[in-house]
């Protein structure tokens, strides 16, 4: 027999407010929340639906360099335009938050500090190719240069979209940053890496035994990919002024990877609306009698898989 939830808890992807969104995204993940949301609520259950702007991270800081403009100017129109375009389309959250706002980054700021004191991040200091003129960090996407397998020239540091080869930016020949046209240089940088292989055994347990009929095909068989590939530790952090402090010491001019904090984002807008409407949102997150429900669309499976526990 199913169990008979109390009260649900219904999350939608968070969208990057650098651009407006099209109908794919629409039909992707905020119809089907919303569906079953106005579903749910028909058949009067106690449901909270929350979404709101990933206002953090490359996407961002790079849509501002592009529109020769600031991060803050770049979320405050974005956030606005797609808030907008929900609300006329009908999609009935119960709050569209952001993670711009001071409730997000406590949020953040204690988890990141949770894991810290508990022993869980591995701090590391690597090499990273910087762009001196922007004076920023590059993602491997926004490093170019001629593939080393096939020649093309418009080859990105993580793949050439001619040839599919999987590349690192170092494999490029003649690498250029897409947003000065310079040379990267390699800048040594430290930061704070979560062991994902160390969370291995319970992730393999969870996803491919427990919940295996839960998935569709193709995001179990990613996720078994992944988990037989061997996970590896990934930075919980990145270098820049635009995201959630990394509250630490020595850790000037780091903030938060969007990854880690944009999935605290559903937490702190249920935190937001519960103070609104003077509710306990730790009911809503913590009680065994509530049902979560995660609604997202598959590129967001990797970043969000660990989250769902
Ligand atoms: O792909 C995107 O648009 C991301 N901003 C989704 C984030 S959802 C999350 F936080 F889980
Ligand atoms: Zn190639």
């Amino acid at each position: 027999m199913s169990k008979n939830w109390k009260r649900y808890t219904i999350t939608a992807a968070l969208p990057y407010a650098n651009g407006s969104k099209h109908i794919g995204h629409l039909a992707g993940a905020y119809l089907p929340a919303d569906s079953y949301a106005r579903y749910l609520r028909l058949r009067k259950r106690d449901v909270v639906f929350v979404c709101g702007s990933d206002e953090h991270g490359t996407a961002i800081t790079i849509q501002a360099i592009q529109e020769n403009t600031t991060p803050r100017a770049i979320i405050d129109k974005y956030h606005v335009l797609i808030k907008n375009s929900f609300e006329k389309l009908g999609i009935s959250f119960d709050i569209y938050h952001r993670t711009s706002e001071p409730v997000h980054h406590e949020t953040s700021r204690e988890f990141f500090l949770d894991f810290y004191n508990k022993g869980l991040f591995r701090e590391v200091t690597n090499e990273q190719y910087y762009d001196e003129e922007q004076k920023v960090f590059l993602a491997d996407r926004y490093i170019m240069g001629t593939c080393p397998n096939c020649g093309h020239e418009k080859a990105y540091g993580d793949q050439c979209e001619k040839c599919g080869k999987s590349l690192s930016p170092a494999e490029l020949i003649k690498p250029h940053s897409t947003l000065s046209g310079k040379a990267p240089v390699l800048r040594p940088t430290k930061h704070w890496y979560l062991p994902l292989n160390d969370y291995e055994p319970w992730l393999r347990t969870w996803l491919l035994r427990d919940h295996a009929k839960d998935w569709k095909t193709n995001v179990y068989g990613q996720c078994k990919s992944w988990i037989e590939g061997g996970l590896q530790p990934r930075a919980m952090t990145r270098d820049g002024e635009w995201g959630v402090k990394v509250p630490v010491k020595d850790a000037e001019g780091k903030v938060l990877y969007v990854w880690f904090d944009a999935p605290i984002g559903y937490i702190s807008a249920t935190k937001q609306w519960a103070m609104d409407h003077n509710k306990s949102w730790e009911l809503y997150w913590k009680d065994s009698d509530t049902r979560l429900i995660h609604f997202v669309g598959k590129t967001t499976s990797c970043f969000t898989a660990s989250f769902f526990r």
